[in-house]
């Protein structure tokens, strides 16, 4: 069944494959090659916990040189939940984190057992490549929870050629075990992971290039992760009491090569860098301002990441010195981006990830290949789960219906248009605790902080720019980032003062609007999640904010909306905590018909 469709798919191509239950293809007869001009291949190269906001990418001669230059930097893309596990599993399936309920790291509520749990490994990137004819090569960090024990029961699917770094050796950057297609892990004990991986991805081009089949070989280097001396953990993530005994998180380690780089470079001093008066909500406006000492150790751990870094911006070099001899650069897209982003010191907190503000969702994203415009910066907005739409649509193979996000504009033409036509929101969640991976500074520091659960909208259009979240004990955020980029003032907390009018209407007007669109979006499916005010308005007459804004709404948005809410704080994703729930408790403009009345 699935080889007919596969048949029909590729449209006059002679795709002489079968696929096997366990995803391995058999070849039946020769047919003509694929790797032509119609399939082109793919090279996706994702760095972990790499931040835009730092400014890492200044550091980057080599990436500069062959990405940035010479392709199109997407600087408004984002990732949609900011923690490894869970943004990547988006990343492959496409799909928001509450739709793929992959949440966390760990089990219950992420990491790769609930990856399989889920029934992604038999329905993710990879496994729909290898269904339209490409072969597909994966080494490095696949998901966390990956481990030295469960990595074969069952083996991740999808992969022609696979080599992943497995924990709890993931993040030990001189003594990372690695596990090649079906074979047990091997460790490389003393080596710098980053350059064991980078012999891997050249073997896997090499591989690839032998065949002739268009390939996609995806290339995941730890850097700049911090370090992490970890035990398996296998317990309940809820019972954890001290994080110490879990992880020892350390500044990334460099190779020897690189270490006596950056002597004196630091955190960019921005606005929002150990500011005087604490900002955002919940726990982080609890925090004290850092001292010189706690300074100065988060400047080594930023440099440390620059140095780690190095590693990546050689092996992009590699990997472009060897398609060029191949001959495949005027057919191959390159991409670049990381899981998520990264601070350190801004809005007083120690190094890690996990939060909304823009250095942990505003990531890189740089992609080059034939027709996308050289050295060019797009303003568009993307996200992570925009990504295997991209891909798919690149290889020719047909969308999918629940896809949450929609295929990224790549060629000139279709990034003038995108200007115009492309949504202008982000969905971003989280569910959980946060972890710091610096040193603990005095008394009142944790390394681990509850409640870190919320959800927010991002949404940036012509003549606004709002960061709109509500966190699990109801306390709200709204930062106005066309009067204040760096997130200082939350004109949402109960001590400040918000504005009379946004926008030149009424402030509680315009916050009234963005709680509907967040209602919508935190449990949006397939095309809703890019066209959330179609479901508040299926007449189809409000396509963005500004639409959404005309006073003839007022009563609909301030008056008869549900809230988003919560009822309590949970580590997962479980319905029941909360609030209502658009479909159910969501209102439609349609003349007082409710939204299930309309479907
Ligand atoms: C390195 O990893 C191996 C397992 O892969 C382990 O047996 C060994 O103890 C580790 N060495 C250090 C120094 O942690
Ligand atoms: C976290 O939230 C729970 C339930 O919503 C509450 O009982 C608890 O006190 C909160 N803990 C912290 C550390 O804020
Ligand atoms: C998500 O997974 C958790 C853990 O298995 C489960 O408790 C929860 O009900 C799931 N949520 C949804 C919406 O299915």
């Amino acid at each position: 069944m699935r080889f007919l469709e596969v048949a029909l798919a590729a449209a006059g191509l002679h795709l002489s494959i079968v696929f096997a239950r366990d995803g391995e293809q058999k070849p039946l007869g020769v047919g003509p090659a694929l790797g032509n001009k119609k399939h082109p291949n793919i090279v996706f190269i994702l760095t972990d916990d790499q931040d835009l906001h730092m400014r890492s990418l200044d550091y980057l001669p080599l990436i500069k040189k062959h990405l940035i230059d010479r392709g199109t930097s997407y600087k408004r893309h984002f990732c949609t939940t900011a923690l490894c596990c869970p943004s990547r599993v988006s990343l492959w399936t496409g799909k928001q984190a509450h739709n793929t309920n992959v949440t966390d790291v760990n089990p219950p509520y992420g990491g790769y057992p609930k990856f399989i749990a889920q029934g992604f490994n038999s329905d993710y990137l990879p496994v729909w490549l290898q269904e339209a004819g490409y072969n597909t090569y994966y080494t490095g960090k696949l998901f966390n929870a990956h481990t030295v024990e469960n990595y074969h029961s069952p083996h991740v699917a999808g992969w022609t050629g696979s080599d992943f770094l497995l924990d709890p050796f993931t993040y030990m950057y001189l003594n990372a075990s690695y596990q090649r297609n079906h074979e047990p892990p091997v460790s490389y004990e003393g080596q710098h992971t980053v350059d064991v991986l980078a012999e891997k991805a050249y073997g896997f081009l090499d591989d690839a290039v032998e065949s002739d089949k268009p390939f996609f070989l995806g290339i995941a280097p730890v850097a700049p992760h911090s370090n992490v001396k970890s035990a398996l953990f296998d317990g309940d993530i809820g019972d954890i009491g001290d994080v110490d005994d879990l992880a020892v998180f350390s500044p990334p380690i460099p190779a020897k090569r690189h270490e006596h780089l950056f002597k004196d470079v630091k955190v960019p001093r921005t606005p929002h860098f150990n500011p005087d008066s604490p900002s955002g909500a919940n726990w982080v406006r609890e925090l004290e301002k850092q001292t010189q000492e706690n300074i100065d150790f988060n400047d080594h751990f930023y440099r440390q990441r620059l140095r780690a870094l190095q590693s990546v911006d050689e092996l992009v070099d590699g990997v472009f010195a060897r398609l060029e001899a191949n001959g495949l650069l005027d057919n191959t897209f390159v991409f670049y981006t990381t899981d998520n982003g990264y601070h350190i010191g801004q809005h007083r907190l120690q190094p890690g990830k996990e939060l909304g503000f823009e250095e942990d969702i505003n990531i890189p994203l740089i992609v080059r290949g034939p027709g996308v415009p050289a050295a060019e910066v797009s303003e568009v907005v993307t996200t992570h789960i925009d990504l295997a739409p991209t891909i798919l649509q690149l290889v020719g193979a047909p969308s999918r219906a629940d896809f949450d996000g929609e295929a990224i504009p790549l060629r000139k033409s279709e990034l003038e248009s995108a200007t115009t036509s492309r949504h202008e929101h982000v969905t971003v969640e989280y569910w959980g605790f946060a972890i710091t991976e610096g040193k603990l500074f005095g008394e009142a520091e944790h390394r681990l902080y509850l409640n870190n659960t919320y959800k927010a909208l991002r949404i940036i259009g012509k003549s606004y720019s709002f960061y709109y979240s509500v966190w699990c004990n109801n306390e709200h955020e709204l930062y106005d980032l066309k009067t204040d980029p760096y997130q200082l003032r939350n004109l949402l907390h109960p001590t400040e003062k918000a504005p009379e009018t946004l926008l030149g209407i009424p402030f509680t007007k315009v916050t009234a609007r963005l709680d509907s669109l967040l209602f919508v979006l935190k449990s949006c499916k397939g095309q809703t999640c890019t066209r959330p005010w179609q479901a508040l308005h299926p007449t189809g007459d409000v396509q963005n904010l500004r639409d959404a804004l005309t006073s003839q709404f007022d009563d609909f948005y301030v008056a008869e909306q549900k809230r988003v809410s919560y009822d309590r704080c949970e580590l997962g994703y479980v319905i029941d905590a909360e609030g209502p729930q658009f479909g159910t408790d969501g209102l439609v403009y349609r003349h007082g018909a409710r939204w299930d009345e309309w479907v």
